[in-house]
């Protein structure tokens, strides 16, 4: 073999290397092609290099990468299957060499990117892209025409290009697919997500609320009972509202009733309706909570304060989906789905005989537990996020918590939990004077509520060390903490504290405690069902 061309396979060699490398690093597919190209003009001295694609949609083949030609040469480059050189290679799928395209009649130059009046004679090359067996489309090469121009290696050289770059295609179209199959699956578990908690946003990424995510989910479709138990402000209503709106019932009501809020007989009307005459002050028939939310779902809130007497009535209609208005005789028959939530233990409450087991049981064949905040510490920092952005958003402000607010507030214990830190974040929005939330931030008092067992004490600055509470002190502040977290119901704070109904009583009158005086929490606004 001659010297020469010793060194032309050298270049070749290299110009491959290069090309594989490109191709083997490849993230876009005409950044790529256009680079395969540019080393090609670049090492094989030639003038120019066009790639063309077959367009299923154009039916044309198209310019998909060049080197040496303007953007509006490319453009011009446009064939149909039939036309011209490249036309023929593409439905040939055989190499083409034109010596000298001033004398080639097929040679179109539709691009316009060679002189006519060339006074050095072009040669022109083409070979055609094989995919998987089917010709799709054209690479080709122009080159000064010399005499020591072997056309056969070119081609040669450009063929096994060609396949590199066939390669490469196939291997690009199998990444979009994928691609494809993953952003359709990704949007498609996004949407079910959304649907399976009803578009409600509910933040846990703990192994608690995960179990939590896929009960809901494998329960949402169908429409079985289900209890949620957790302490107040843990989410059990948010919950309740995704479990209805995750399933089938969601474009029917959902209607909420808070068992604990009314008195018996008002409780039992707003249950079950009531028909005229029922009851002094009945003057007109009215549909009870249970026919209105017919064909959706009735949410029993805080069933553990059910009175005994309506537990009966309760049962049959959990059994039997049955019942009358108060005063009536007619059998109203409903389809419902029931879920329930409590935030005292009903074992407790069947053992002290306040709650009929029958009707525990009733309820109790899916239980959901909600974690209390404390015991979920990873999801604090995500939930603060979360409230932090909706604040800052409907205040119109930029607010930002800082290091040491946030290491402070996942070690807090949260007596009040999720709605207690919705409420916190809001009011400490609203009041901060600048944007960098710090311990300086928490509201009076806050950090005297801070359980004492855990983690280290954290005191901001000496001015801030709070004062040494008297005892009486540490009392009215506990009892005044229970009764705003349990809504003002002194039932649920004494039995929160561990005091008797009584004794509550005696200490809200010995501290002279009253709702107004406290800070009103959004929390004791909410309608009571
Ligand atoms: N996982 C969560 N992600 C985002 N927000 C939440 C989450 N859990 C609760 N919240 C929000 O916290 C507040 C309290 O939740 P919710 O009313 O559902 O609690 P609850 O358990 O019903 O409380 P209570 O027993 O006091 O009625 C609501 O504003 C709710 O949107
Ligand atoms: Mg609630």
């Amino acid at each position: 073999m001659p010297a020469e061309r010793y060194k032309t396979q050298g270049i070749e060699l290299e110009a491959l290397a290069r090309i594989t490398e490109l191709i083997g690093a490849a993230v876009d597919l005409d950044t790529t092609l256009a680079s395969i190209l540019e080393v090609l003009g670049e090492t094989m001295r030639m003038e120019r290099a066009t790639l063309l694609l077959y367009d299923q949609g154009r039916q044309q083949l198209v310019i998909k990468a060049s080197c040496g030609l303007s953007e509006e040469e490319e453009q011009r480059g446009v064939y149909r299957p039939d036309e011209g050189v490249c036309g023929q290679i593409f439905q040939s799928g055989s190499p083409f060499v034109v010596p000298d395209i001033n004398s080639e009649p097929l040679f179109l130059n539709r691009t316009g990117a060679r002189p006519t009046m060339s006074r050095s004679r072009i040669a022109f090359l083409g070979v055609p892209v094989v995919v998987k067996g089917d010709p799709e489309g054209v690479l080709t090469v122009d080159r000064l025409f010399s005499d020591d121009v072997s056309f056969e290696e070119d081609i040669r050289f450009l063929r096994i290009l060609a396949t590199l770059i066939a390669q490469f295609l196939t291997l690009h179209r199998e990444i979009v697919k994928k691609e494809a199959r993953l952003v359709a699956e990704n949007a498609s578990l996004k949407a079910r997500l959304h649907q399976a908690h009803g578009g409600h946003f509910i933040i846990g990424k703990c192994k608690p609320m995960q179990e939590v995510f896929s009960i809901i989910e494998k329960i949402a479709s169908s429409s079985v009972t289900a209890l949620l138990l957790g302490e107040s402000g843990t989410g059990k209503e948010l919950v309740a509202r995704a479990i209805h709106e995750g399933g089938i019932r969601r474009d029917k009501p959902f209607v909420r009733i808070n068992c604990a809020a009314l008195p018996e007989t008002l409780l039992e009307s707003e249950l079950f309706g009531h028909e005229r005459g029922a009851f002094t002050g009945a003057h007109a028939a009215r549909p009870g909570r249970f026919e209105l939310a017919d064909k959706g779902t009735i949410f029993l809130d805080e069933i553990g304060e059910l009175p005994l007497a309506l537990q009966a009535k309760m049962l049959r209609v959990l059994q039997e989906r049955q019942f009358e208005r108060l005063g009536g005789t007619k059998t109203f028959t409903v389809d419902i789905r029931i879920v329930a939530a409590t935030n005292v233990s009903l074992e407790e409450a069947v053992a002290k005989g306040h709650f009929r087991p029958d009707l525990y049981y009733r309820l109790n064949v899916v239980p959901i537990i909600l974690p209390p905040l404390r015991g979920r510490k990873e999801d604090i920092p995500l939930l603060l996020g979360h409230f932090l952005a909706g604040s800052n958003e409907r205040n119109g402000k930029r607010a930002k918590i800082t290091a040491e607010l946030l290491d402070f507030l996942v070690t807090y214990p949260w007596p009040g939990n999720i709605r207690e830190m919705q409420n916190l974040v809001e009011r400490m929005v609203i009041l901060a004077e600048n944007e960098r939330l710090t311990l300086d931030d928490l509201p009076n008092g806050f950090l005297r509520e801070r359980s004492s067992g855990e983690g280290p004490r954290i005191v901001p600055d000496g001015a801030r060390e709070p004062r040494r509470r008297s005892l009486q002190d540490i009392e009215r502040q506990e009892v005044e903490a229970a009764l705003r977290r349990n809504g003002w119901v002194q039932v649920r704070a004494a039995r929160e504290l561990g005091l008797t109904e009584r004794q509550i009583g005696y200490r809200i009158r010995k501290h002279g405690l009253n709702r107004q005086d406290s800070f009103r929490r959004p929390e004791d606004d909410r309608e009571g069902g």
